[in-house]
């Protein structure tokens, strides 16, 4: 059976040395989780429009053609290089309502209050997605809110063919959003599950977004839909209150920046631990010849997973919102901090995460979505968007046609209890009031000789940083084109559980071995069809190179 089993993960792992190939293209590129979306943000460039215009287009076409993570009911965060070389950020992420309070998933003996975080009214967030996608349009955008988002608005209410992987999505959700009629009634036909090639039509999704485009923010904060959101926090036990809808706003942050065998790492600041621990890890990974190593051999893979054990254990106790925590981040960024960090590094050897509480491994698929643009100019834009959970907490604002987040599971609901990625943390952590729940989101631009190089970033809940850092380092280490980067199986470590997750053929059975001689423990295939989906464009010699993670739907659009 051990050799039956072996052959085959042998067989996994040569048949995906053969990846599809990178689209190319000369002005300009979209690469996204939809090809509705894609197309929706390429014809906005084709007709004049910078990368940030198509951007937005793709943001809000995501919310109509690939609602489990596309969404205007979750948050998002967005890294842009300009043309100029100046680097933005934008933090668009959920934040807790106002009546949110610490203990608030726990019950009177303080017991975590099973699934209340992810699967009820209160596990939603204020949205952030609508104020950012607009705040973006209004400071570097070219275009109109109605020539951005008109084909999002075609899209919602002249409806599109499903495909096979959207009914599959709607099939396998349903039974989630048994208790939710207006879920119901979007994701069935009269009750009945969509099959592939039906006409999907979201007639009220398209009049929000008819608002939008008409009011701008306030046709989604305030009046009608805003109205509509708080009606829908009162039919179970939602907090999020029109005052809170009003106050949203989304925070321009200073990049996370760091350096790397010759090239400029640009990242996600907190909220986001993912900008930090790219960096920090990237640091640990500099002096040593990471290149000279195969890519798949045990030392390289020990290497990469000791690196990320450290900078997961340091995610738990000190990352978290910035305005409500005092993030050490220019330590933690410190070449001689990692330097320090990394002085326990055994190349024989792992090293055992301690301890502190039962981790388990994630019990869902990992939602969220990517999309990288770039522009004939030189713009470029890492955007990475989510409800959380696949499809969120289910449940849709009944007659605005769009589905809330259930982002209050990324809190720490309680000390040293895992979240749904088997995540950790405290008090930096912990739920306040108005405070933003941190994120794994790493939306990711490294520049090269002062121009834009690499786009990329990813869905995966935990998994996202390390799928980015691997992306990276396939990329500058491993001398790998764009398609290789990104096609290439994964693995992930993060620190607790002490367990190593990968994709079938991420890690050859002989390597497997090594890694468990040396004390790497819990080897477990992820479950979910691939980990990630990094949706990345490189740029060399002035061409544009899409890759579309082939673990997924999606389409590298360029022209
Ligand atoms: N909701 C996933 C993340 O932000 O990390």
């Amino acid at each position: 059976m051990r050799i039956l089993l072996t052959l085959v993960l042998f067989f996994v792992f040569q048949a995906q040395a053969a990846n599809p190939a990178a689209v190319r293209a000369e002005h300009g590129m979209v690469v996204s989780r939809s090809a509705l979306a894609s197309q929706a943000g390429v014809a906005i460039m084709k007709s004049g429009g910078n990368a940030i215009d198509a951007a937005v287009a793709t943001g809000f076409a995501l919310a109509v053609a690939y609602p489990s993570a596309g969404n205007l009911g979750g948050g998002g965060l967005a890294v842009i290089r300009l043309a100029d070389g100046t680097v933005v950020t934008l933090d668009h992420r959920e934040t807790a309502p106002g009546k949110a309070s610490r203990d608030m998933f726990l019950d009177g003996n303080g017991a975590v209050i099973p699934g209340m975080s992810r699967q009820s009214h209160a596990a939603s967030g204020v949205p952030g997605t609508v104020d950012g996608l607009l705040v973006l349009l209004e400071k570097y955008g070219t275009k109109t809110r109605q020539e951005v988002m008109a084909e999002a608005i075609r899209l919602a209410r002249d409806g599109f063919p499903l495909s096979k992987d959207m009914a599959d999505q709607f099939a396998e959700v349903l039974g989630a959003m048994r208790n939710y009629p207006a879920s119901l009634a979007i994701f069935t036909r009269n009750g009945e599950p969509y099959r592939e090639g039906d006409i999907w039509k979201q007639p009220d999704l398209a009049q929000t977004l008819e608002r939008i485009a008409e009011e701008g923010r306030d046709g989604f904060y305030k009046g009608r839909v805003a109205d509509l959101i708080v009606a829908e926090m009162g039919r179970g036990n939602g907090l999020i209150s029109l005052e809170d809808l009003a106050n949203y706003r989304s925070v321009w942050r200073e990049p996370i920046h760091g350096a790397y065998r010759g090239h400029e790492i640009w990242g996600m600041p907190p909220p986001s631990s993912g900008g930090v621990l790219i960096v920090e890890m990237l640091n640990m990974l500099e002096p040593h010849d990471l290149a000279g190593l195969s890519r798949d051999s045990a030392p390289a893979i020990h290497l990469m997973i000791e690196a990320e054990r450290r900078a997961y254990a340091d995610r738990s106790e000190h990352l978290g919102d910035p305005d409500f925590f005092p993030v050490p981040i220019a330590k933690l960024l410190s070449k001689d901090y990692a330097r320090g960090r990394f002085a326990d590094f055994r190349v024989d050897q792992a090293s055992p995460s301690e301890t502190i509480a039962a981790g388990k491994w994630p019990a869902e698929s990992l939602e969220t979505t990517h999309f990288s643009v770039v522009d004939a100019a030189g713009n470029a834009v890492a955007l990475t968007t989510t409800l959380n959970s696949g499809f969120g907490n289910r449940i849709v604002v009944t007659g605005a046609g769009f589905l809330l987040n259930n982002e209050m599971d990324d809190f720490s609901i309680k000390e040293n209890t895992a979240n749904q990625y088997g995540l950790i943390g405290r008090e930096a952590n912990s739920i306040e009031s108005g405070k933003r729940m941190l994120s794994s989101m790493s939306p990711t631009i490294v520049t090269k000789d002062d121009k834009p190089f690499l786009i990329t970033g990813s869905p995966g809940g935990s998994t996202i940083i390390t799928t980015v850092l691997q992306v990276i380092v396939n990329v500058i280490d491993h001398g790998m084109n764009i398609a290789d980067a990104v096609a290439r199986p994964r693995y992930h470590h993060q620190w607790q559980p002490d367990s190593v997750m990968y994709d079938a053929g991420a890690i050859p059975p002989e390597t497997i071995k090594s890694l468990e001689a040396m004390g790497h423990k819990g080897f477990r295939m992820f479950p979910f069809g691939g980990l990630g989906d990094a949706n990345s464009i490189l740029i060399e010699d002035g061409e544009l190179h899409g890759m579309k993670d082939p673990r997924n739907e999606g389409l590298a659009a360029g022209y």
